[in-house]
């Protein structure tokens, strides 16, 4: 098979997973945060893949809006009568040439790697994913000859005593010529113990036209898991992240337990994380979408990191929340702080415990210590701001901006009324509200002036 030859993709979706007990249709329940259907189609994405066709059953226009941004032709079978009838009503739809792999809407974690290899694989016309399993109860057997040439694939409920010892598995993941397709599946029947049209019918089919076909075993068993309950994809969730922990281990990332981190995709499906050298990752941590982390950093126990960079030495204390931020080097942040969205630090800042930032940009060196917000702010270098400091940047309609030039520092419990400007070098004393611009070099303070009363009495008990 050559190179140029067009590859279809034909998804099968259309089963109801009436076990999830769920109202979304199978294919959109999610694993590391990305519905099954979209890891198929993120997969098949990275291949050079022609025409991707989905066969839907039920909550069609569910799937296909949450679906919405990939390039799919949709098929839909109204009734569900087999494997076989599901890629039987797309052929209307299937190029006469070329292949096509054959996947499976519940089955998320097929990877490229396996499908390249099942593509080359099949030189004759159908190539297949099989498995030896210990229990392969259920499922459809590999039946060969005494020379192990492959001759049929017989369900389970089809299956005489012998063929049941059989311990090779279908995966019902293949690679078949198109012409394949058009010429066998209309000849398919519903004579077996089942009364559905079986795709598995093909093999023997083939083999009667002296088609050798080939099976390949995936690289990593749970490639050819499906997903029929909650309690399986749970299971199938836990190898995925053992799978992506094990490979940030390979790129040198320490875990305190690899069994308490979790990896998952944002809205956007984004779930790339990049690493530095010696990374320590504690406890109970979780990444969400791309994440770019620096040599030296430290994620203590219980942070949250959402789609954001952390520098180079960057430790992140326990319990922080750091959403589409970008962390620069040498920073120290937490325990129990906020990050949020458009939040920069420069390098060598600190922002300390139940500290919440949005929108701000913070210089070199500069310092939010204790118990502050610093929202819509541009904060120079080497500025300190003391405990309990609020940017009220919020009128009730508009957002406003507070600008805090460097070396300033603003003492405690001051609210700063944007917008506002601060200048370099400039105090503000503790306690002030700040609602017009503090000059360069100077102390700016707003307070009511301390009195003692000579002759007050502390009140007794009559
Ligand atoms: C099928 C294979 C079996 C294999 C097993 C692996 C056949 C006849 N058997 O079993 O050899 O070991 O998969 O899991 O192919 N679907 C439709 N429309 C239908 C029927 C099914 O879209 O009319 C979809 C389902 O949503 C599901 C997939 O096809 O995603 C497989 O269907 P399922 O009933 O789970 O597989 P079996 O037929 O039991
Ligand atoms: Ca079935």
């Amino acid at each position: 098979m050559n190179a140029t030859e067009t590859l279809s993709v034909i998804i099968l979706a259309a089963g109801k997973g009436t076990r999830m007990k769920s109202n979304k249709p199978k294919v959109l329940q999610t694993l590391a945060n990305k519905p099954l259907l979209a890891h198929v189609l993120d997969t098949c994405g990275t291949m050079a893949v022609n025409k991707t066709i989905v066969v839907y059953g039920f909550g069609g226009e569910q799937v296909q809006s949450a679906m919405a941004n990939y390039d799919i032709s949709w098929v839909e079978q109204t009734e569900q009568l087999g494997t076989g009838h599901a890629v039987k009503v797309t052929l209307d739809d299937l190029p006469e040439d070329g292949k096509s792999l054959i996947l499976y809407g519940d089955v998320p974690l097929v990877s490229s790697e396996t499908l390249s290899k099942l593509e080359e694989a099949n030189d004759q016309g159908i190539s297949m994913l099989t498995l030896t399993v210990d229990n392969p109860f259920g499922l459809g057997r590999i039946k060969r000859d005494a020379e192990g040439k492959v001759l049929a694939i017989v369900e389970q409920k089809d299956a005489d005593e012998e063929e049941k010892l059989i311990k090779e598995i279908n995966s019902g993941i293949y690679c078949v010529d198109n012409a394949l397709l058009h010429k066998y599946l209309p000849n398919l029947s519903n004579d077996n113990a089942q009364q559905e049209y079986y795709l598995t019918d093909i093999v023997k089919m083939a083999v009667a036209d002296d088609i050798d076909i080939k099976a390949i075993e995936p690289k990593y068993d749970f490639e050819i898991e499906g997903v029929n309950d909650r309690q399986q994809l749970a299971i199938l969730e836990r190898k995925w992240q053992a799978k992506l922990v094990n490979d940030l281990q390979v790129a040198g990332v320490q875990f305190a337990d690899p069994s308490r981190v979790d990896i998952r995709a944002n809205a956007n499906g984004d779930s790339e994380i990049t690493v530095g050298q010696d990374v320590f990752v504690d406890a109970n941590v979780i990444f969400e979408g791309n994440c770019v982390i620096g040599n030296n950093v430290q994620i203590d126990a219980g942070s949250v990191i959402k789609h954001s960079q952390i520098g180079d030495n960057t430790h992140i204390k326990v319990n922080c929340l750091i959403d589409n931020a970008v962390v620069g080097r040498n920073a120290a942040i937490g325990p129990f702080a906020h990050l949020r969205p458009e939040t920069v630090l420069a390098d060598d800042t600190k922002v300390g415990n139940f500290v919440e930032t949005k929108k701000a940009n913070i210089g070199k060196g500069s310092k939010v210590n204790h118990l502050s917000y610093i929202g819509d702010a541009k904060i120079g270098k080497e500025v300190n701001i003391g405990a309990g400091t609020i940017t009220c940047n919020y009128d009730g309609v508009n957002k406003s901006l507070t600008q805090i030039d460097d070396n300033a520092f603003i003492g405690s419990n001051s609210s700063l009324v944007a917008p506002v400007k601060i200048g370099k070098m400039a105090t503000v004393g503790a306690g002030s509200v700040i609602t017009k611009a503090c000059p360069d070099n100077k102390l700016s303070l707003t307070r009511a002036k301390q009195a003692t009363i000579n002759s007050w009495k502390r009140p007794v008990k009559k």
